[in-house]
């Protein structure tokens, strides 16, 4: 993908500053006036760590010899069970073998033998957080953004997106999607998927480089092995809480954590929408088979290719086609004449499938996976996918 625009400063430049972290044990608390100045430091109890999550907590530190051994070694087998669990830096002289083990049930922790100097404490918490913002297990640069967007409410967008990511994380191999909703106000494809939204964008205010990839996932939910959603809970006031920076930030980090990214565009234009969109690889109108809609795509698509103007057309994929049983609908080939241009492709209508699928909670592809809709669904992303791999090859040719 194409780097989105204004890009923060990452955070791992800020070292400590602003971390939330807590101290269990007073020897560490005292310390916040040597390694952990400039930290928000809260000193706490073993109590405080059961469901204790990065979205609570950048780095929790331990003094396990101010601890009581078993409880800690049950307290850390928990937090290692939870969902998203912060890192977490134990000190301390002989800890017994069963505590560590729990430890290193967690996917980030690590161990510092007391005694040790503030350099080496600043040394292992520093490489905690910094494997927190690990790179990506895809090679850097690699991620491809698609966005989609309606011509008109109800075309199907949401649909679409939800169907589009699924199909790409049950390809082969072990690339990692990412549908992001863009609809923060009220957006549906949480309800699509039958899941949580847990994305509050409204909490950053004006510091967007707050978010890194830990967050990130913190803020993801996971909707299959392969597929996280990020997704605003319904929120009237939603668009005008989170800044611009801050849904740029997200797009930027979302980017370099999954290998595709799927976007499902509001279709009123926002102060972000432009340059999400120059971000992407692919920009797919949907449409249905209805005048007003086809003219609306065909509106929206040169709206679109314009305010851009980096050459990046919009794609038009047609919604719902019918059999001609139940009226004067277009036929693909008029709708292309209304549209002046070739659509990308076409996916049927198949209300039954796509009613169990938005009712049962999860893609159409999972419910229904011999519907055409799936079928359609799959062809554009193969025409898709292969016309991206022949673009890179032409630009790595040039
Ligand atoms: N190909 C299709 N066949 C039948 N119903 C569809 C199809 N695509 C979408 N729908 C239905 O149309 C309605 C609107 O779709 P949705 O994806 O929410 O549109 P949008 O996001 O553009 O507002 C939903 O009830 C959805 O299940
Ligand atoms: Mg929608």
């Amino acid at each position: 993908m194409a780097p989105f625009p204004d890009k923060a400063p990452a955070l791992s430049a800020a070292g400590l500053q602003g971390r939330r972290v807590l101290a269990i044990g007073e020897s560490l608390a005292a310390l916040t006036d040597g390694p952990l100045a400039g930290a928000q430091v809260a000193s706490g109890a073993i109590a405080q760590l059961e469901g204790l999550k990065l979205a609570d907590c950048d780095l929790v530190l331990i003094d396990a010899d101010a601890c009581e051994a078993p409880a800690l070694a049950a307290a850390v087998k928990a937090l290692a069970l939870a969902k998203s669990p912060p890192p977490v830096l134990m000190t301390g002289a002989n800890l017994p073998a069963g505590l560590v083990r729990n430890l290193l049930r967690l996917e980030h922790a690590d161990i510092l033998e007391s005694p040790f100097s503030p350099e080496q404490l600043t040394a292992a918490m520093a490489g905690l957080l910094a494997g927190m913002a690990a790179p990506p297990p895809s090679p850097a640069g690699a991620s491809r953004c698609w966005a989609v967007t309606g011509a008109v409410g109800g075309s199907g967008a949401t649909t679409v997106a939800v169907e589009i990511a699924h199909a790409l994380s049950v390809q082969e191999g072990k690339e990692r999607v990412c549908l992001i909703d863009l609809n923060f106000a009220d957006g549906a494809a949480a309800a699509y998927f039958g899941a949580t939204p847990g994305m509050r964008l409204a909490d950053f205010g004006a510091s967007a480089e707050r978010i890194d990839q830990a967050m990130l996932r913190a803020f993801a939910t996971p909707v299959s092995e392969r597929l996280d959603l990020l997704a605003h809970p319904r929120e009237p006031q939603a668009f005008d809480a989170a800044s611009r920076e801050t849904v740029l930030r997200v797009l930027e980090i979302a980017c370099e954590s999954y290998d595709w990214v799927i976007l499902d565009m509001p279709r009123h234009r926002r102060d972000w929408t432009l340059e999400a969109l120059a971000g992407s690889d692919e920009v797919l109108v949907i449409s249905e088979l209805t005048v007003p809609a086809l003219l609306a795509a065909r509106a929206l698509s040169d709206e679109i290719e314009t305010a851009l103007g980096t050459g990046l057309k919009p794609r038009i994929v047609l919604n719902r086609l019918a059999s001609r049983m139940f009226g004067p609908a277009p036929s693909m080939a008029e709708a292309e004449r209304a549209l002046q241009r070739k659509a990308l492709g076409g996916v049927s209508s198949d209300w039954e499938a796509a009613a169990a699928s938005v009712n049962l909670g999860g893609p159409i592809a999972q419910h229904r996976p011999k519907s055409k809709i799936v079928k359609d669904v799959l062809a554009l992303v193969e025409t898709l996918a292969a016309e991206s791999a022949r673009r890179d090859a032409t630009t790595r040719a040039a």
